[in-house]
């Protein structure tokens, strides 16, 4: 049993979604393009479980968050792909693929065969187990990737009101979390082995303008130590956890948020890899050249910083989508992918944006001591802004930094970066 199509998308996350639009407004005939995905619902923005899905007033739910809604796009529903004869593949995974015979193997047992492959297969949380930690399957232990976990996790928030929850890392899943946890009443102690939150981007100031802030709401920060196990009642579910320096921490439920790895397993020995990513040029294509891939799972040329890198965000996700999609069916117009990173996140009233590579020296700017203040900080390298970062801007002042951070100003004197702080990327 089989089927073929000329173009299919493996994956059914945020650049799938994104690479379909793409695809149809350039034009694809009914039945030429199809996505499998192993998630049982039609793409959607994975962004909203962390924010919206948590609320415990007027959630977020499906179908109101499917990609691709927001900014002047299309809300691609079940009936948009219908309506546009792309094949939707549900709650289907894919368990092998051969790039030289160009099939995928589905688990329903399908040879689905195509003429240039997408791969958007996205990234999977990391367990504890990887860390030598047991219990990530007890009921109130919880991960936060997809919407059943977004499920599992609101069970768990309602089955507990006014209960005590410990968040177990310190970046972006356990920050958004933690946040959304107090928002529904629930007492939070963030425990990861940094010595400040945001390790991978904030610095040490930054870093602690957040936690002061999370502290005036009641967040308790357990750092530099880890989980070291789980103690469990009759029923399997964690009552207690035991920190590696010692302490044990009773919780009513546990959020785990400790990093991911990308989904390469199937082209492993077929695809060149390079940063824990599939390895893709300037227009996504890997190594074989009927197949590119998108989102978290590429590791791409970023121009501006002259070297490979691979993004977990959902902007790069998009814009990767419509860049290669472009590149697929347009060869001849499409040039290399000329992009800035893009980050962003929101907590309870606070919001931040950052843009390009937090590398060099740092100048900030604005009032970091006081809590719903608008600050920032630029990151100066070899004599260049080459990143910046902005809290509670407003639209202008978002994308005045980020139009500095395109262009990388030569500075040649840092204190008087910082005398005209957010004023040198709006007059820029
Ligand atoms: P994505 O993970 O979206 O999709 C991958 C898809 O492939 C999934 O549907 C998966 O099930 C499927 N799949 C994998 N293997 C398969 C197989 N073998 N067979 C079939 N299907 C398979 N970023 C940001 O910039 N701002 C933000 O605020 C947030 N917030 C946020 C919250 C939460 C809770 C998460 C988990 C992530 C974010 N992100 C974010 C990150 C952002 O969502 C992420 O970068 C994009 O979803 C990446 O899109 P992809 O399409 O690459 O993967
Ligand atoms: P992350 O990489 O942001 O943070 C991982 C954290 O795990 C580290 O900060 C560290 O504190 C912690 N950690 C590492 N080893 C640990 C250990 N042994 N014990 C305890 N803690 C440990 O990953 P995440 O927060 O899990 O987020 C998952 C993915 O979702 C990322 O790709 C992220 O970009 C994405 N996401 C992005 C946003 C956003 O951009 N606003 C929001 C939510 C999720």
């Amino acid at each position: 049993m089989g089927r073929a199509f000329v173009y299919v998308i493996l994956g059914g996350g945020v650049s799938a979604g994104y690479a379909a639009l793409e695809f149809v407004r350039r034009g694809v005939s009914h039945g030429e393009l199809c996505i499998i995905s192993d998630e049982p619902v039609a793409p959607y923005e994975r962004p909203a479980l962390s924010k919206g899905f948590l609320l415990p007033e007027a959630a977020a739910r499906l179908p109101s968050f499917h990609t691709c809604v927001g900014a002047n796009e299309e809300r691609l529903t079940p009936k948009w792909y219908k309506e546009h004869g792309v094949e939707l593949v549900l709650g289907t995974g894919v368990k092998s693929a051969d790039v030289k015979r160009k099939t995928l193997l589905t688990t329903t047992g399908e040879t689905i065969s195509y003429k240039i492959l997408i791969v958007a297969t996205g990234a999977r949380a990391l367990k504890l187990e990887e860390f030598g930690v047991n219990g990530s399957d007890a009921e109130n232990v919880c991960y936060l990737r997809d919407i059943a976990d977004a499920n599992r996790l609101v069970n768990a928030i309602q089955s507990c009101p006014g209960g005590n929850a410990i968040v177990i890392g310190g970046g972006y899943v356990g920050m958004e979390c933690a946040a959304s946890l107090v928002i529904n009443k629930i007492n939070v102690t963030m425990v990861f082995p940094e010595a400040h939150c945001m390790a991978r981007l904030f610095t040490p100031k930054i870093a602690s303008y957040y936690e002061e802030y999370y502290k005036s709401r009641g967040i308790n920060f357990v750092k530099g130590t880890v989980l070291s196990s789980f103690d469990f009642d009759s029923n399997g579910k964690v009552t207690d956890v035991n920190l590696r320096d010692g302490t044990k921490i009773s919780v009513d439920m546990v959020v785990v948020g400790i990093g991911i790895r990308p989904n390469t397993g199937l082209f492993e020995g077929q695809l060149t890899l390079e940063k824990g990513g599939i390895k893709v040029n300037g227009t996504f294509q890997s190594s074989n050249s009927s197949v590119y891939a998108i989102g978290d799972v590429a590791a791409f040329p970023v121009k501006a910083f002259g070297e490979m890198r691979r993004l977990e965000h959902v902007d790069s996700a998009r814009k990767s989508a419509k860049h290669a999609v472009s590149a697929i069916m347009e060869p001849d117009k499409t040039g290399e992918f000329d992009y800035i990173p893009f980050f962003y996140s929101r907590v309870f009233t606070l919001s931040w944006q950052f843009y390009g590579d937090n590398a060099g020296e740092v100048v900030y700017y604005g009032d970091l001591s006081a809590s719903g203040s608008t600050f920032g900080a630029y990151w100066v390298n070899k004599g260049h802004i080459v990143g910046a970062f902005l809290e509670g801007g407003t639209r202008e002042e978002y994308e005045a930094i980020a139009k500095t951070t395109r262009l990388r100003p030569a500075i040649e004197d840092l204190n008087e970066l910082e005398r005209q702080g957010l004023g040198f990327a709006v007059t820029f």
